[in-house]
């Protein structure tokens, strides 16, 4: 798994982010990656935290964000079909996004180390209700079924990890927004998707899909908004 690096115009979009969120709210990014929206909320002076296993190994971190460029457009040309450039423009105006996104990230984790977090999905080291909002992008769906190496042994990324992975960031944040919610390279559907917002609805929390105004990969075109103990809210897609 690649450790890509999003630009705040990027998260802003797919995850309906105003700049109040941005700004009055605590937010978490949870599986970050090289933040650059992290980077942006702290430039424009609110409050955020990033979490991410790669910040355990800086050294490492530096040379995967180094490697993400190329290896993330091998996987779009491998699938080229599944994506579409009208949010973008075009390949051009997407890779300058992620070298500014890139830069800004590089240069915030040196300035505000604290800001960097390392941890992991379904236990995080950070305590309950410590946020307003924690977002992930680009782990949960993207990767559902991947086996993942880990500190502590291989991990399959199924229903059970997502499951307990929802509940954590739930743990921390009373609402949690997640995109996208298939998987990546072809965009195929998760088939345990609705079953897994049953479940959470079951157990009491909030699960809406809202669509988004934001589409690379075709079809990929909501988030997931979770809400701590909301009651069933099963408000269709608008
Ligand atoms: C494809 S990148 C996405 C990064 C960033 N959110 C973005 O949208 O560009 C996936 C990230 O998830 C991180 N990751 C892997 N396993 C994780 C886990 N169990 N909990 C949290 N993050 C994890 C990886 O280190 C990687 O940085």
């Amino acid at each position: 798994m690649l450790v890509t690096s999003r630009h705040v115009t990027e998260y802003r979009a797919f995850l309906c982010l105003t700049d109040a969120d941005l700004t009055a709210r605590r937010l978490l990014d949870c599986s970050a990656g090289a933040s650059g929206f992290a980077a942006a909320v702290n430039a424009a002076g609110g409050s955020v935290t990033a979490v991410d296993p790669a910040y355990g190994d800086l050294a490492a971190l530096r040379a995967a964000v180094a490697a993400s460029s190329s290896g993330a457009d091998a996987l779009i040309d491998a699938h080229s079909d599944a994506f579409t450039w009208d949010w973008y423009g075009s390949p051009a105006a997407r890779q300058a996004l992620r070298d500014e996104a890139r830069a800004a990230f590089l240069a915030d984790l040196a300035a505000s180390p604290g800001t960097y977090v390392p941890g992991a999905l379904p236990d995080l080291p950070l305590p309950d209700d410590a946020f307003d909002l924690a977002i992930t992008s680009h782990l949960l769906f993207t990767w559902a079924d991947v086996v993942v190496d880990t500190p502590g042994g291989s991990v399959p990324l199924d229903e059970a990890w997502h499951h307990a992975a929802l509940l954590e960031l739930l743990r921390v944040a009373p609402e949690v927004r997640v995109f996208p919610l298939v998987r990546q390279g072809d965009g195929a559907a998760v088939p345990f998707l609705p079953r897994l917002l049953d479940d959470l609805r079951a157990e009491g929390h909030g699960a809406e899909l809202r669509r988004v105004a934001y589409e690379f990969q075709r079809g990929a075109d909501r988030m997931l908004v979770l809400r701590r103990h909301a009651g069933i809210n099963d408000t269709p897609v608008t």
